[in-house]
């Protein structure tokens, strides 16, 4: 990185919510190659997302860092304190906060159902405030970092992507929670990001036509989103405060889009 202390993250903790796969995941493995012990957030207690967070923690130990998989839906409020609370009695310490957990239908908005649209606020807007809540005593304590993860779709539009609005709410919240929390020692940034091949970027294929012709180069891979967020955490990121940095390998700074058109034409 060039810009971290070699021992800077050396015995911090890191929370990923979400962190058992995709940009999480990468995230995850991040903050340990870093040096930092990293708390593996996934929603549910069994099954696949049980599975996959073990894997990542394997992975973290593997780089000889300490890991915590803990089962939380960060759309409930107790949930969020019980994970805060083991993450207390494991470390007694929090130095990072990542909020990247989201969980969203891919409808148009005049179609969602109730529910969906329930889901769509409790998790990806009150899930994050909620974590927030709980995890500052303990960010508070160690003059701590919180990094957002958002979306392209925060500014543009996306066919059948109502989460663009809750990550819009997402770098609203940002600028206000560096304003209250920075008075309180703890810095916010989020990290926007492109087109990223995750498992969410294959259910989105489905909704989105043309999304399988935008060209590799312009798409961003999960550990460069990573690297910045662990760049927004580290010392040389001191001077930012309150941002949304985009990392999209260029893809919202071109109108033009001559390999895109050409696939399109043949
Ligand atoms: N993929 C993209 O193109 C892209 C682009 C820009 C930004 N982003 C953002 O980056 C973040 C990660 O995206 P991704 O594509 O890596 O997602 P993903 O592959 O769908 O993974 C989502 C992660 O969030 C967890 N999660 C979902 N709901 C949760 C809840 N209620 N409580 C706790 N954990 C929950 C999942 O846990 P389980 O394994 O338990 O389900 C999983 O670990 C999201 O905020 C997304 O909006 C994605």
């Amino acid at each position: 990185m060039g810009v971290a202390e070699d021992s800077f993250f050396t015995d911090k903790v890191a929370i990923i919510t979400g962190g058992s796969r995709g940009i999480g995941r990468a995230t995850a493995l991040a903050f340990a190659k870093a040096g930092a012990d990293v708390v593996v957030n996934h929603s549910k207690p069994e099954g696949g997302s049980k599975k996959k967070a073990e894997e990542v923690c394997r992975a973290i130990e593997d780089l000889g860092r300490a890991s915590l998989a803990v089962a939380a839906d960060i759309a409930l409020k107790a949930s969020v304190g019980e994970m805060m609370e083991a993450v207390s009695r494991w470390r007694g310490r929090l130095d990072f906060l990542v909020l990247n957990a989201a969980r969203a239908p891919f409808k148009p908005i005049e179609k969602l159902l109730e529910r969906e649209m329930r889901q769509l606020v409790e998790t990806n807007y009150m899930g994050n405030i909620f974590c927030i809540q709980k995890a500052l005593p303990l960010l508070e304590a160690s003059g701590g970092k919180i990094v957002f993860i958002s979306s392209l779709g925060s500014r543009f539009y996306n066919p059948s992507y109502p989460l663009g609005s809750m990550k819009a709410a997402m770098e609203a919240l940002v600028r206000d929670c560096s304003e209250t929390l920075g008075e309180r020692g703890v810095s916010v940034n989020a990290v926007c990001g492109g087109i990223v091949r995750t498992d969410s970027f294959k259910t989105l294929r489905q909704y989105m036509e043309d999304l399988e012709n935008i060209p590799e180069e312009l798409c961003v891979s999960p550990e460069a989103l990573a690297d910045v967020v662990v760049f927004l955490c580290s010392p040389g990121a001191r001077g930012i405060r309150g941002q949304t940095v985009v990392v999209d390998n260029g893809l919202a700074n071109r109108l033009y889009r001559p390999a895109w058109a050409k696939k399109n034409r043949g």
